[in-house]
């Protein structure tokens, strides 16, 4: 069964570039969350790989993404089908770049990655590490729990790919017409709680906001800044970061 369905997936190339693309950003706005950013992090399916546990054809997968598989974690996406089918696009070609697998797996030097991350890199202005560093981005001190390797590398490379529940980027346009982006930090009825770019906690009343919806990431992408040994030293020292021994 598992065979077949590779053989399935592969079989099928109807899709252009552009699908792929669209497909990674609905992905990773819908499913990375549970899946991760390497498709495997529900245990038993690996979504790059073509290992599910009843989805066969691309129509199976289709339909389970817009509705779920009941009575599991798996949610419905009210999404069209032609997005939905982008997805499966995108999954096909998950595990294609073979060069970014690579990274993730060659052995880093923590050391060196630790003064590209304080230095060259300049990640230490925006995020924080055992209490040093900026506050723009989140706090690091626990990367190493919280994310694989390949989780790591495509939040640096792919900076809209991966950012942690709870801070989210959102922009928020007043009546007034003012815009303020920020990271969402709570929300309720009433009002918005956002960190703005410059670390400060901000409230606003919903009922002066016009507008509201998901803002880029400040966080400047890295595609190309680095050579392949610096982004494995780079997350080789994320990964040892597991909070407080
Ligand atoms: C809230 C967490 C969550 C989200 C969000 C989520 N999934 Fe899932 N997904 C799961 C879980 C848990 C399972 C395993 C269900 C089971 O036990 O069969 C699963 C199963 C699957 C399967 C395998 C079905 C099979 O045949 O075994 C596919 C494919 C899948 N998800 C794709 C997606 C895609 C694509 C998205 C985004 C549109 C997504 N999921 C969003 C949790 C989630
Ligand atoms: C201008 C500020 C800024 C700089 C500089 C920056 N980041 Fe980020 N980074 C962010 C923000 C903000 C996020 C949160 C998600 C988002 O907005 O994309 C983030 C997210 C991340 C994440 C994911 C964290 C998680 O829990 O999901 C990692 C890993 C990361 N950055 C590493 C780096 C590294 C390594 C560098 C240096 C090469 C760097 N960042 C430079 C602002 C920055």
């Amino acid at each position: 069964m598992l065979a077949l369905a590779r053989l399935a997936l592969g079989q099928d190339h109807s899709y252009t570039q552009g699908d792929i693309e669209v497909g990674g950003q609905t992905y990773r706005m819908n499913c990375v969350g549970c899946h991760g950013g390497d498709g495997a992090s529900v245990s038993g399916i690996d979504l790059g790989r073509g290992k599910f546990k009843i989805a066969q054809t691309d129509e199976d997968l289709i339909r389970i993404i817009i509705n779920g598989v009941p009575g599991t974690a798996m949610p419905a996406t009210p999404i069209a089908p032609v997005r939905a089918k982008m997805i499966v696009a995108y999954l096909r070609t998950m595990h294609d770049t073979k060069s970014r697998r690579s990274i993730a797996a060659e052995k880093g030097d923590a050391g060196r990655g630790r003064v590209l991350f304080e230095k060259q890199g300049g990640c230490s202005g925006c995020h924080r590490i055992q209490g040093a560093g900026g506050r723009s981005g989140p706090d690091l001190s626990d990367v190493g729990h919280l994310l694989r390797a390949i989780e790591i590398e495509t939040a640096i490379l792919e900076a809209d790919a991966a950012y942690p529940m709870g801070t989210r980027p959102v922009r928020v346009i007043r009546k007034s017409g003012a815009a303020l982006s920020g990271l969402l930090l709570n929300q309720d009825m009433y009002s918005l709680q956002l960190v703005d770019q410059e670390g400060a906690l901000r409230s606003i009343d919903r009922s002066e906001v016009k507008e509201e919806g998901p803002a880029r990431s400040w966080m400047p992408s890295y595609q190309g800044r680095f050579s392949a040994q610096e982004l494995a030293d780079l997350i080789a020292y994320l990964a040892k970061q597991k909070g407080a021994q």
